[in-house]
């Protein structure tokens, strides 16, 4: 199947503080979206990516290709779900509709090629899409608004999500423009699909395969893909 990676950009970075989007900030030498745009055109069923843009993004370098694969761009939306919606819209014509697409965070630069590999297998086989992500290994507090613990909660069957998503095109589209009609916030793609009453699969991934949120991340991004790259 054609697969093409979509990877939303266009959010503000604004937990991180800082003035440079998170997708710019660098590690190990270069931009982390660099890192996350490599990784998923090397995969050899990929055939090209379009990536989410804030309208005023004065940082962005202007690849047109990138492992001698297309890079295209839009403009992205207020929230995810509108920058997702807006790269699936402008995909190139000749896109079909039932393509699988990947959603994946610009900011999550340290995705392994067998996971990859895997997620697309998965994603292959299952009609209603897959996900990477990863059982819940720590102890869940519920606590109230002082810092009081209120209740241990059982983590059985919790999983942390992670990207890439994987979708058809056609499906994610229509969930996409659901949650959006609804006025749902829909903090990841798998869960658009589920409130259209898709059972999305989860594929267990790497847990290094970390979302640079914190300054902290951003060291720990440096150090995995310095080593990577010796
Ligand atoms: O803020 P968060 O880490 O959840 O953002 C995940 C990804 O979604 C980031 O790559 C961010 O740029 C993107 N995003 C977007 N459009 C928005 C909000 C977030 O493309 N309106």
């Amino acid at each position: 199947a054609t697969v093409w990676a979509v990877v939303p950009a266009a959010g503000r970075g604004t937990r991180f503080g800082g003035e440079v989007p998170k997708q710019y900030l660098q590690a190990a030498g270069r931009p982390l979206i660099e890192h996350a745009l490599t990784t998923l055109l090397a995969h050899p069923q990929v055939v090209g990516a379009m990536v989410a843009l804030a309208a005023d993004d004065a940082r962005w370098p202007g690849w047109t290709s990138l492992q001698g694969k297309p890079v295209l761009c839009c403009v992205g939306g207020g929230e995810r779900a509108d920058s997702v919606l807006a790269a699936l819209d402008a995909l190139p014509a000749d896109a079909p509709t039932n393509a699988l697409v990947l959603v994946h965070d610009a900011a999550r630069p340290n995705l392994a090629a067998d996971d990859l590999d895997r997620l697309i297998a998965a994603a292959t086989a299952h009609a209603d899409g897959a996900i990477l992500g990863a059982p819940v290994r720590d102890t869940l507090k519920r606590a109230d608004t002082e810092c009081t613990i209120v209740a241990t909660e059982p983590r059985e069957g919790l999983w942390r999500a992670f990207t890439p998503q994987a979708f058809r095109r056609d499906a994610l589209s229509a969930a996409l423009r659901a949650v959006r009609a609804s006025g749902v916030l829909a903090t990841d793609e798998a869960m658009a699909m589920e409130r259209a009453g898709a059972r999305p699969l989860l594929v267990e991934g790497r847990e290094d395969n970390l979302k640079v949120t914190t300054p902290a991340d951003l060291v720990l991004a440096d150090y995995l893909l310095s080593r990577r790259a010796s």
